[in-house]
């Protein structure tokens, strides 16, 4: 799709992660005036969606989508003039198949064929002013003859047909290739999904569901999840540029679950990936350093830059990733994760990131302070921590590594 719609990673939060089913039209208010208040809307964190389990469990008698008059006394329209009104985007959740995966109706075909409902859902998404649509991929149904993976591009080709003619600009999220990802190398059908997705829509979930906070578990390590979507994002690179994006799921900085390091982690990484930074937590029960993470400008930066060019692997082990990312105006940005429990004093050479003999400006993102470099960055990673710079390149600088030798793996 044209570029226009999500030019940069979307960015904004939404429910599901922190709340679930439990979603009322009061969480999604609260959390969208924390969003305003703490001034993570003014950085870019702007589209609030509204996850599954919106909808009365049937639809009305002229097949019209419902939403729960207890969860959402005021309906959909008035959240999306809430939303407007706050200079917020107005998101929301459906399906591609029969039903949704909490067992709401879907737009998708019934079970044993019959009509979908994109357009009708598409045209009342317009009407309630929605600006995003999350479309997930449980309960497909599969026509006799087809492919799974037929039976989804023929699900979401119409919900982006759908779109395109109800008038209004909406933002689409494809949960397709979610549901042909196996494992951290995937397999030839998921790529082949992840070939397609971008020509319906701007960003698609391509793996697991980040884990989902407990509240009777509130510090239960959710850091292997985090580890587990960053372990196969970072290889599918050339799927993303300006208009498309690979979306590894939410940020959970500050939930609970993850320490200060590991959640600055997240941050970077996703950064790096330029993914979209859709945060789902409680807004107004952010640390202050989960805040502050999530608002780092200097991040947020490089998730945005306008080249779109997702990080590339330059070097992984089982104790150190480093990543490295091509910026528009001859920048780059280099990342250094420490797998690891204790810290380390980590060093990369300046050659392996594209930049033999080359004297850098070096600014490290996290205390903004600029250093001369040549030979090789030297930080002390905390454990689970990430090191991130921008590198301005200066003397001695060759010409630069082109963009497609530093990205695109897998
Ligand atoms: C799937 C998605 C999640 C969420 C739930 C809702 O698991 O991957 O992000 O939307 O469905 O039921």
């Amino acid at each position: 799709t044209a570029p226009g719609l999500a030019p940069t990673p979307p960015m904004g939060w939404n429910d599901w992660a922190h709340y679930q089913c439990g979603v009322t039209e009061r969480t999604v208010t609260a959390n969208a005036d924390a969003l305003v208040s703490s001034g993570l809307a003014a950085k870019g964190y702007t589209t609030v969606t509204v996850d599954d389990c919106w909808t009365t469990k049937t639809r009305d008698a002229d097949g019209n989508l419902v939403a729960d008059p207890v969860k959402f006394p005021h309906g959909m329209a008035w959240l999306g003039s809430y939303l407007h009104a706050r200079g917020l985007r107005f998101g929301i959740y459906e399906d591609a198949g029969s039903y949704t995966c909490g067992g709401y109706p879907g737009s998708g075909r019934p079970q044993g064929g019959g009509a979908d409902h994109f357009a009708q859902d598409a045209a009342a998404f317009a009407s309630w002013g929605v600006d995003y649509l999350k479309l997930d991929g449980c309960n497909v149904y599969v026509a006799p003859g087809q492919t799974q993976e037929q039976a989804y591009r023929q699900a979401y080709d119409a919900q982006a047909a759908a779109l395109r003619g109800s008038g209004r600009d909406i933002v689409f999220s494809e949960s397709a290739p979610a549901y042909f990802q196996s494992g951290e190398w995937g397999n030839p059908t998921w790529f082949d999904v992840l070939s397609w997705v971008g020509s319906d829509g701007q960003l698609w979930r391509e793996g697991w569901d980040i884990a989902t906070y407990d509240p009777a578990r509130p510090t239960a390590s959710r850091w292997s999840s985090v580890l587990a979507n960053y372990g196969y994002n970072r290889w599918i690179g050339r799927y993303a540029a300006p208009g498309n994006w690979n979306d590894p799921d939410f940020l959970i900085a500050g939930a609970g679950g993850l320490t200060e390091d590991e959640s600055r982690s997240q941050v970077a990484l996703w950064s790096m990936m330029a993914a979209p930074l859709i945060l789902s937590s409680d807004v107004s029960a952010l640390t202050p350093a989960a805040r502050s993470a999530l608002g780092n400008t200097e991040l947020i930066k490089v998730d945005q830059d306008s080249l779109g060019r997702q990080a590339g692997v330059v070097s992984t082990d089982g104790g150190t990733d480093v990543l490295a990312r091509p910026l528009a105006g001859g920048d780059r940005a280099v990342a250094v994760l420490n797998r690891g429990a204790t810290a380390r004093t980590l060093t990369t050479a300046l050659a392996d990131v594209g930049l033999p003999g080359c004297t850098v400006a070096a600014k490290d993102l996290w205390t903004g302070a600029t250093s001369s470099v040549s030979g090789g960055l030297t930080a002390t990673v905390p454990a689970h921590g990430t090191a991130i710079w921008r590198l301005t390149p200066g003397s001695g600088c060759g010409p630069a590594v082109p963009a497609g030798q530093l990205t695109g793996n897998g």
